[in-house]
C-alpha cells in the first residue's frame, strides 16, 4: 500500500505485512539542519513469507546514509533507496534478522509539521498518520506493532529536556556539552504513536494513584513562564483519569504520563503513548486570556487524548480505514465525560449544533464519505467531522439500541478480547454481538453508507378508535460512489405528550419494535399503530437526538410550541424551539428575496422570550434558547440557490424584532448579571456569562450603542466577557470609532500573547460584509500574522472562509480568488493545513448561480496548478466533483 503519492488506496486490498518488526532501537543525534537517526530494527519473516520476498519500507523525503543487515554493511546491489522507499532484496534466510538504517533529516526545514520538526526552538514530532516515515524508513502502518527504545542525544544547553514514549531509562553526559537520555516503552505500538520532544521547557508536576494503587507522575511541559496557565489542564487530566476508571474500568498503564504544549501544530492534539503532544491552544488557560469555550475545549481534548490510551493505543487500528474505531469511540467517551462534568442537556445541544454545522454539510456535499471510508488517496484528508463526530454518534446509537448494561458488556469484551491488537470495526461490533447474543448486521451499515438519512413522518389520530397512526419512511440521499442506499437501523427515541404537558405511557404499539422509549426503525417503511391513546397527543421524535438524521415531519407550529414548553427531555425542548426558529428564519429569508416585510410569528418571538425569562432553567439553557440558528444553519436547511446576503438580512430582521419585543427581559438579564468577583471556569458560571453576552448582543440592536459597549469592554475582568463584547462591537458596529478603539486596545494589551491575538484575528475575520476581505488582507501583512503558524492561519483565513458567510461569499468572487491564491501559497509549505482550509469551499454547489460560477473559477485555478500536494489535489478534485 503506497499512500504518499496520492494514488487510490482501497480497504479491500488490505493484507498483512510479510515481515513483522519486533523491536525498534532509535538513536537521535539532534541538530536543526542535520539530525542523524539510527534505527535498529529486529524483523521476523512471517511464516509463509518466501525467502525471496523483498522488504519494502516506507519513506518520505528521506535520505539514506548507511544500511547494515545483521550488522554488516549492505551491498549496494541488494537494496534500492529513494526518498520514499527502501527496498531490500537478498535478505538473510533466517527467520529473524536485524537492520540498521541511518538517515539524515532537517527538522528546522520541516514546514509540513509532520515527522520531526522545530516549534519555537523545541524539537517535536507528529507521526499520525504517516509522519514516522519522514524520520526513518519503516513499515509505517498501524498494524505493525513493535517495542520501542529511544535514545536522544542533544546539546545540554539547547535541549536540557529529552523526552520520548514510555518509562525513563538511563541518562548521562556525552562530552562536548552533549547529553543523552534513554526511554523505553514496554507496550508494543505502531509507529504513528511514536513521539520525541527535546528542548528547554518548564514543567508542572502532579501525581495520580490508580485505583489499583499504582502511582503515576503527571507532567505538563510548557514554555517557561506559562506554568500557571497549565493548571486547569492538569486538573482536567486528573478528573479524566478517575472518570475513565469509574465509568469504563480503564486504568493508566505507565509510571509517567506527559503532555507537551507546542505552538506549531497541524491539529488539536496527539495521543502518542505516554507523551501526548498538544497544540498549546488546548493546554494553556487563565481567566485573563482564555474564554469559557477555551476551558471547555481544554477539558474535552485533554480527556480525549488521555482516553485514547485505551481506545487507540492499547487497542489500535488495523489500517487507516478503521480510523473511526479509535476516533468515533474516543469522541463518544469525551462527550460522555464532558456531559458528566457539566450539564448533560447543554452539552448535547452543543454536540448537535456542531454535528449539524460541520458533519451534515460534509455529508450532503462532494466530500461525503462513509464513517469508515472504503478508499482514499490521502489519509490526512479523512480526519473529518464524519469520522469523528458521526463516528461518535454511531457509537451512541449502539448504546441506545443495546441499552446501558449490554453496551458495557460489549465494551468490556472489546477491551479484554482485543487488548494489544490492531483491530477493525468488524472486531468491535462482534464484541457487542457476542456479549449480548444479538446480530448487528444491519446496524453495521452506519459505517458503510454515507449521507444523512431522512425520515419522512406523517401522523394521524383517530379519537374514536383511540389510535395514533404513524407512517415512517426512511431514505438516504445519493453520495459520491453510492447512488443507492439500504435501509438502516435507526434508533428513534420518542415520547407522547398530552394537552396538559404530561407524558402519555404507551404499551400497545404495532408495526415496529420498541424497547423502552426507543422505536427501532429498520425497514424502508413502517406503518405504526399506537393504541389506547385517549386524547390527541403531541409527538416528540428523536429525543436527545438519538440518531444523526434529518426528519421531515409536517408538525404543526402549535405542537412544536407545546413541546418547547412541556417536553420532559430538556434537549428536546430546545430542539422544538430551535426548529420553530429555523422555520421563522427560512420564511424571513423568503421575504427578503421577495422584497416583502419580515413578520416573524408572534408566538415564536414570545416563546423565545419566555425561555429567556424562565427562571427554572439553568442560565446556559436560557442562553441556548435565545441563540437562534446561524446563517449557516439557514443555508443548510435551504439546501440550494443560497444567497448569503439575503440570509444575513433576514436573520438580522428577525433578531431585531426579538430584541425589540424582549427589550425589558434582555435588560433585566443584563442588569442582573453580577461579575461575581473571582472568575471560575465551571459550567454554571460559564452559563451565566453566556446568558449575559446573549442579552448584550440583543441589546446592541436596540438600546446599547457602540459607545455604551466600549466601557463594558474596558471593564471586563475576564477574557470571556472581554472577547464576547469585543465581538459584538466589531460585528455590530464595524468601522465605528468605538469598535476600532476596542480592537486597538485589545491588540495593545495582548500583543505578546499569540493565542489571544488569534481571537483578535478571528473576530475581525468574521465581521460580516464585503469590506472584510480587505481587512483580512491587511491583517495578513501585520506582524501578528504568520503563514508558518497553523493557529494564525486558522484564526484569520480559516475563520474568514468557514465562518463568515457574507464576507467570504462576496458576490464578485473576490474572496474565492483570494482563497485560491492563498491555498496555493500555503500548499507549498504545509499541505495538510492548506487542504483543511480548502474544505470551506465544500458547499459551493449550493450557492446561487452567480456565486457558484465564481467559486468554480477559483477551484479550477487551484486545480490547474501543476505541483499541488496530494492533499490539496484530492480535496480540489473531489470538491469540483
Ligand atoms: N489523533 C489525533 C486525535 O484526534 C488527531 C490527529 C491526527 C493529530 C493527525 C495529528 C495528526 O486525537
Ligand atoms: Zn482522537
Amino acid at each position: 500500500m503506497k499512500t504518499d503519492t496520492g494514488q487510490d488506496v482501497r480497504l479491500e486490498d488490505y493484507r498483512p505485512t510479510d515481515f513483522e518488526i519486533e523491536t525498534v532501537d532509535l538513536t537521535f543525534r539532534l541538530d536543526p539542519a542535520q539530525t542523524r537517526v539510527t534505527s535498529r530494527i529486529a524483523l521476523r519473516r512471517r511464516s509463509g513469507t518466501k525467502a525471496d520476498v523483498p522488504l519494502v519500507l516506507d519513506g518520505d523525503e528521506l535520505n539514506l546514509v548507511a544500511l547494515k543487515i545483521n550488522d554488516v554493511a549492505a551491498d549496494n546491489e541488494c537494496f534500492a533507496a529513494t526518498p520514499s522507499s527502501l527496498e531490500i532484496r537478498d535478505l538473510p534466510e533466517t527467520e529473524v534478522f536485524t537492520l540498521e538504517i541511518v538517515t539524515e533529516i532537517a527538522p528546522a526545514e520541516n514546514t509540513k509539521l509532520m515527522g520531526l520538526y522545530r516549534s519555537n526552538g523545541v524539537y517535536c514530532t507528529q507521526c499520525e498518520a504517516e509522519g514516522f516515515r519522514r524520520i526513518t524508513y519503516f513499515l509505517d502502518r498501524p498494524d505493525v506493532l513493535a517495542v520501542f527504545t529511544t535514545c536522544i542525544e542533544a546539546p545540554t544547553n539547547d535541549a536540557p529536556l529529552l523526552l520520548s514514549n514510555g518509562n525513563p531509562g538511563e541518562t548521562g553526559e556525552l562530552g562536548d556539552g552533549w547529553h543523552f537520555a534513554v526511554w523505553h516503552d514496554p507496550h508494543p505500538k505502531p509507529s504513528y504513536l511514536f513521539a520525541l520532544v527535546a528542548g528547554d521547557l518548564a514543567v508542572v508536576r502532579d501525581w495520580f494513584v490508580t485505583r489499583s494503587g499504582k502511582p503515576v507522575v503527571l507532567e505538563i511541559y510548557v514554555e517557561h513562564g506559562k506554568q500557571i496557565r497549565a493548571n486547569y489542564a492538569m486538573d482536567a487530566l486528573k478528573r479524566a483519569m478517575s472518570w475513565d476508571e469509574e465509568r469504563f474500568g480503564r486504568e493508566y498503564d505507565l509510571s509517567v504520563f506527559m503532555i507537551v504544549a507546542v505552538s506549531d501544530f497541524n491539529m488539536g492534539a496527539m495521543e502518542n503513548k505516554g507523551l501526548n503532544i498538544f497544540n498549546d491552544k488546548y493546554v494553556l488557560a487563565d481567566s485573563d486570556t482564555a474564554t469559557d469555550a477555551d476551558y471547555a475545549n481544554i477539558e474535552a481534548i485533554i480527556a480525549h487524548e488521555y482516553f485514547h490510551n485505551w481506545t487507540g493505543n492499547r487497542i489500535t487500528c488495523r489500517d487507516w480505514f478503521q480510523l473511526c474505531l479509535k476516533e468515533g469511540l474516543t469522541v463518544y467517551r469525551d462527550h460522555e465525560f464532558s456531559a458528566d462534568m457539566r450539564s448533560r442537556p447543554v452539552k448535547r445541544i452543543a454536540e448537535v449544533r456542531l454535528l449539524k454545522a460541520h458533519q451534515f454539510p460534509e455529508d450532503s456535499g462532494p466530500l461525503a464519505h462513509p464513517v469508515r471510508p472504503e478508499h482514499y488517496s490521502e489519509i490526512n484528508n479523512f480526519y473529518t467531522a464524519t469520522v469523528y463526530e458521526k463516528g461518535s454518534e454511531v457509537v451512541r446509537m449502539l448504546a441506545t439500541i443495546l441499552g446501558p448494561t449490554e453496551f458495557k458488556a460489549g465494551l468490556d469484551l472489546y477491551f479484554s478480547r482485543h487488548d494489544g491488537d490492531a483491530a477493525t470495526i468488524e472486531d468491535f461490533l462482534k464484541c457487542f454481538e457476542d456479549a449480548n447474543q444479538v446480530k448487528l448486521t444491519q446496524f453495521a451499515l452506519w459505517y458503510r453508507q454515507a449521507g444523512t438519512p431522512v425520515l419522512t413522518v406523517s401522523a394521524r389520530f383517530d379519537g374514536r378508535a383511540r389510535k395514533l397512526m404513524l407512517d415512517i419512511e426512511q431514505s438516504a440521499p445519493a453520495t459520491p460512489g453510492q447512488p443507492k442506499k439500504r435501509p438502516m437501523h435507526i434508533p428513534l427515541r420518542f415520547g407522547l405528550i398530552d394537552a396538559d404537558g404530561a407524558e402519555i405511557k404507551t404499551s400497545d404499539i404495532e408495526g415496529i419494535d420498541v424497547t423502552g422509549d426507543v422505536m427501532h426503525v429498520k425497514r424502508r417503511a413502517h406503518k405504526i399503530v399506537i393504541s389506547k391513546v385517549r386524547k390527541r397527543p403531541v409527538i416528540s421524535l428523536n429525543r436527545s437526538f438519538s440518531a444523526p438524521i434529518n426528519i421531515h415531519f409536517e408538525q404543526g407550529t402549535e405542537d412544536l410550541f407545546h413541546l418547547a414548553r412541556f417536553e420532559t427531555d430538556a434537549y428536546s425542548r430546545w430542539q422544538a424551539l430551535n426548529e420553530l426558529a429555523l422555520r421563522g428564519l427560512i420564511a424571513a429569508t423568503g421575504a427578503v428575496r421577495d422584497d416583502t416585510d419580515i413578520v416573524p410569528d408572534e408566538a415564536l418571538v414570545s416563546g423565545i422570550i419566555a425561555s429567556l425569562e424562565d427562571g427554572t432553567l439553568e442560565p446556559a439553557m436560557r442562553a441556548q434558547a435565545v441563540l437562534l440558528p446561524g446563517e449557516a444553519d439557514i443555508a443548510r436547511e435551504l439546501g440550494n440557490n443560497i444567497d448569503p446576503d439575503a440570509i444575513f438580512e433576514a436573520r438580522n430582521g428577525v433578531l431585531d424584532i426579538v430584541a425589540m419585543t424582549g427589550a425589558d427581559a434582555f435588560d433585566k438579564v443584563a442588569d442582573g448579571f453580577t461579575p461575581s468577583g473571582r472568575y471560575t471556569p465551571d459550567a454554571e458560571s460559564a452559563g451565566k456569562r453566556a446568558l449575559y453576552l446573549a442579552a448584550l448582543d440583543y441589546l446592541s440592536r436596540i438600546s446599547l450603542p457602540a459607545d455604551a459597549l466600549l466601557p463594558i469592554f474596558r471593564s471586563a475582568d475576564n477574557m470571556t466577557i472581554m472577547a464576547g463584547v469585543l465581538a459584538i462591537l466589531a460585528h455590530r458596529f464595524p468601522e465605528t470609532a468605538a469598535a476600532e478603539t476596542a480592537l486597538a486596545e485589545f491588540e495593545l494589551r495582548f500583543r505578546e500573547n499569540p493565542l489571544v491575538i488569534d481571537k483578535w484575528l478571528q473576530i475581525q475575520a468574521t465581521i460580516p460584509g464585503q469590506a472584510t476581505l480587505a481587512r483580512v488582507k491587511q491583517l495578513m501583512g501585520s506582524n501578528h500574522f504568520s503563514i508558518e503558524n497553523p493557529n494564525r492561519v486558522r484564526a484569520l483565513i480559516g475563520s474568514f472562509s468557514a465562518g463568515n458567510p457574507t464576507g467570504f461569499n462576496r458576490a464578485d468572487g473576490a474572496a474565492f480568488a483570494f482563497l485560491a491564491g492563498l491555498i496555493i501559497e500555503l500548499d507549498a509549505r504545509n499541505p495538510q493545513v492548506a487542504a483543511r482550509i480548502l474544505t470551506s469551499m465544500r458547499s459551493w454547489k449550493s450557492l446561487e448561480p452567480v456565486r457558484q460560477e465564481k467559486a468554480r473559477t477559483a477551484l479550477v485555478a487551484i486545480s490547474e496548478q501543476p505541483s499541488l500536494s496530494p492533499d490539496v489535489r484530492d480535496i480540489t478534485d473531489r470538491t469540483l466533483g
